[in-house]
């Protein structure tokens, strides 16, 4: 059964009273301006002051359809009753004790279902083990982070291959695999040595990594991991060709290679299975998590097959990683992933793309979208139109976000309903008239 939040008193559609940003808003930015990083980058002012399904609320009152879900986080929908209630029966209990060093329950629980779920080959659960080892991180970056660390612990070998256009966070050894912008790069060198970028998606590309690279500079036996994210996020929600993943699996195979396989975006029910990697029947070896792991508060995860995660104490290890409120979010959101919001993902997607593909028959401005479940895009002719029209959104009431060199992506709370999605494509038809 599909569990919608109640209503706390939100507008299920955008709702503007102010002209944008309000006055408040205005005031926020601006102090914001005076302290906070010029790193961040935010396309539009948006101050959230609260939110309840796919509806955020700035601190003038305006309401917002969020086409954003946070950047792919809040995939229960903004402050979902049910992980309110678990952050609050457990903030009231236990805040923090580090599961580094104790042992608390929601974090074996939460350990034990994403063990449960995690597509990994069923031999040890088959004898009384567990089907997969988790280690709990903070974020995406330091799930990618753990994931090269246990790559190389377990094969000990240090190459890694890794996609262009890809994204797989900012610390030093995830920004090493992320290949997504030269900005993202540039000054902050030298990075971690030993990682080679091939284009993704394509079956052409690997024939260059094993045609090519592997028997020139790139000797496979050297070659820790492959790391691939199922459906490329930041880079442009780019679904790779048939038999890609599956080919990837082989080549890791034939050489002893590790399979680590980027969930932090596409994970989480997004696509419409737990995992955006079960769509290919592929096994991989490591998977990381974050995003939408617990509907919002900071948590990511480590999935290794057990025989992988042999690393022994003090190794590796994290001081808020698992932290117990979190975890409990973590439980609250798995319930509800699995208790209808995936299969909402699918059918919501199915009504999303055949809304773009009707639009794009009436506008030569975009192409058809591509993606699985709720993490769809379309390319925009190019970065400007793009821009433009994620800017333009935002004075109507709908938040979108960019990615890749052009496009725009759809990536709202799973508990998106029908009419939402018709709301987000009228306010999207009504911009593309504008700019004709
Ligand atoms: C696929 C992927 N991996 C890793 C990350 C980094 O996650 P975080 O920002 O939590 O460090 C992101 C963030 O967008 C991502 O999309």
């Amino acid at each position: 059964m599909l569990s919608i939040p109640v209503n706390i008193g939100l507008p299920r559609i955008p709702h503007l009273i102010t002209s944008l940003p309000g006055p408040r808003a205005r005031n926020i930015v601006e102090r914001d301006r005076a302290v906070t990083s010029p790193s961040y980058t935010r396309d539009y002012p948006l101050v959230v002051a609260r939110g309840e399904g796919c509806m955020v609320e700035d601190v003038d009152g305006n309401v917002f359809l969020d086409m954003t879900a946070g950047i792919a986080v809040t995939a229960t929908g903004h402050c979902h009753p049910d992980v309110v209630r678990a952050i609050q029966d457990q903030a009231a209990n236990l805040l923090h004790m580090s599961g580094t060093d104790f042992y608390y329950e929601p974090m074996v629980e939460l350990a034990e279902k994403l063990a449960n779920r995690a597509p990994f080959p069923y031999l040890n659960a088959a004898i009384g083990g567990s089907a997969a080892k988790v280690f709990f991180t903070n974020s995406g970056a330091e799930s990618n982070e753990g994931a090269i660390k246990l790559a190389r612990y377990y094969t000990k070998r240090s190459l890694i291959v890794a996609f262009l256009g890809a994204f797989h966070g900012r610390t030093y050894g995830a920004m090493s695999l992320t290949a997504s912008k030269t900005v993202q790069r540039e000054n902050f060198g030298p990075l971690l040595c030993g990682v080679t970028h091939i284009p993704y998606g394509t079956h052409a590309s690997l024939d260059y990594l094993e045609e090519q690279l592997f028997s020139t500079i790139l000797p496979p036996n050297e070659v820790a991991a492959i790391v691939v994210e199922p459906i490329q996020g930041e880079g442009g929600y780019i679904v790779p060709e048939d038999g890609f993943l599956p080919r990837i699996r082989e080549i890791c195979d034939r050489h002893g290679i590790l399979m680590v396989v980027d969930e932090v975006q596409s994970g989480m029910g997004r696509t419409g299975r737990l995992f955006a990697i079960e769509h290919w029947g592929v096994m991989p070896d490591i998977i990381t998590i974050a995003k939408g792991i617990a509907s919002g508060m900071p948590l990511g995860a480590i999935l290794s097959r057990p025989e992988i995660m042999t690393w022994p104490p003090g190794s590796h290890a994290t001081t808020f990683g698992g932290n117990p409120v979190a975890c409990a979010a973590g439980i609250a959101t798995l319930r509800l992933l699995e208790g209808g919001l995936m299969e909402n993902a699918v059918k919501m997607g199915e009504l999303l793309q055949a809304g773009l593909r009707e639009l794009h028959e009436r506008f030569s401005l975009f192409s058809l979208p591509r993606g699985k479940g709720l993490m769809v895009a379309v390319d925009l002719l190019d970065r400007d139109l793009r821009d433009t029209i994620v800017q333009a959104a935002f004075y109507k009431g709908l938040l979108l976000l960019g990615c890749g060199k052009a496009a725009i992506r759809f990536c709202p709370p799973l508990v998106i309903d029908a009419e939402q999605i018709q709301v987000a494509l009228d306010i999207f038809s009504e911009l593309l008239e504008e700019v004709l």
